[in-house]
């Protein structure tokens, strides 16, 4: 599997916007040799916040994405069936993963998703935070060196394919929640991420981003993700169209294709995400302005996104 081992060295540094309080408690936690797990919605800056404390720490870091795939097999190590053909079950024909290798070296694990991990490989970390060890099956015991600590992240358990994580992983982890951040925040990360654009219709589309996570037909709204991909797409979009990045078809064409998909409507209506993006947005940004262009034909009259019927 992908075990991902980043050194200090190998990392530029990763700038964080604003979250001074939550950087102050993570380096806290870590420094008094906790293990912690990460909570909060989707594109909230936890695998951000996490790189930039590591990088700025120095701190050694396994990376290892959790999913329904992860076995115990695949986050502790496998023995090499050729190898052991030849060799038998030694040492050197165990290949580590990524939890023997962060235990080995003293490094931060850092589980993303962890709450999609299969039961059983919950019960294996459950095991190494409490007895700082892991016995491997043939190999033996392997110890934690000092610095092993396991950061995880997480979404809130109501997201789709992810189960609450169990009372005895929550007793076991400190828990730093993970909120959106303020507007202005989010604009200076759409600004670090995004491509050079007027400053105030950036704002705009961060309000408008905002706005999907504040109506009340919408179950989940986008994340700071969406504002950036918008601002992405309609600064190319109006490159090619030859207009200015301020356009407001090219910005509704945008917010369609960065939002619609990223949203999710309380189960009860009969909208579709794409009508909601488009309330938003003429909320946000207004009627469209009359022009004496005439190729506006408004995909909303050609039966664009029919809703379902009620
Ligand atoms: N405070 C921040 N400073 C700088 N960039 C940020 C910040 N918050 C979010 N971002 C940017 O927003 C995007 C999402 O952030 P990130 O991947 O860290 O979120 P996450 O909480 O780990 O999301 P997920 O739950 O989906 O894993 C990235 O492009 C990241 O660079
Ligand atoms: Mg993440």
């Amino acid at each position: 599997m992908g075990v991902d081992v980043a050194t200090p060295a190998a990392l530029s540094t990763v700038p964080v916007v604003g979250r001074a309080r939550e950087v102050e408690l993570l380096v806290a936690a870590l420094d008094a040799g906790a293990h912690v797990v990460l909570e909060g919605p989707p594109g909230t800056g936890k695998t951000t916040l996490l790189r930039a404390v590591a990088d700025e720490a120095e701190l050694p870091f396994v990376f290892v994405e959790g999913n329904a795939e992860l076995t115990p097999s695949r986050l502790v190590g496998h023995f090499d069936p050729a190898q052991v053909l030849e060799r038998g079950y030694t040492p050197d024909t165990f290949v580590d993963g990524a939890l023997a290798e962060a235990l080995r070296t003293g490094a931060l694990l850092y589980v993303e998703e962890i709450n999609r991990i299969p039961e059983e490989t919950l019960n294996v970390l459950i095991t190494v935070m409490s007895e700082g060890e892991l016995h491997v099956p043939r190999l033996g015991r392997i110890v934690a060196a000092d610095g092993f600590r396991l950061v995880a992240a997480m979404n809130p358990f109501d997201a789709v394919g992810t189960a609450r994580i169990s009372s005895a992983v929550y007793d076991r982890v400190c828990r730093i929640a993970m909120g959106y951040q303020s507007a202005a925040d989010e604009t200076a990360v759409v600004t670090l991420r995004g491509p050079g654009v007027d400053e105030q219709w950036r704002a705009k589309v961060v309000s408008l981003v905002r706005r999907t996570r504040e109506h009340p037909d919408v179950h989940v709204g986008s994340s700071v993700r969406g504002a950036i991909d918008m601002v992405r797409i309609t600064a190319a979009l109006t490159r090619r169209r030859g207009r200015d990045v301020t356009d407001w078809r090219s910005g509704l064409d945008a917010a369609l294709v960065a939002l619609s998909g990223r949203i999710r409507l309380v189960e009860s209506g009969s909208r579709t995400a794409e009508d909601m993006v488009r309330e938003l947005y003429r909320a946000e940004f207004g009627e469209e302005p009359r022009s004496d262009d005439e190729d506006a034909a408004d995909p909303e009259q050609q039966g664009g996104g029919a809703p379902g019927g009620a």
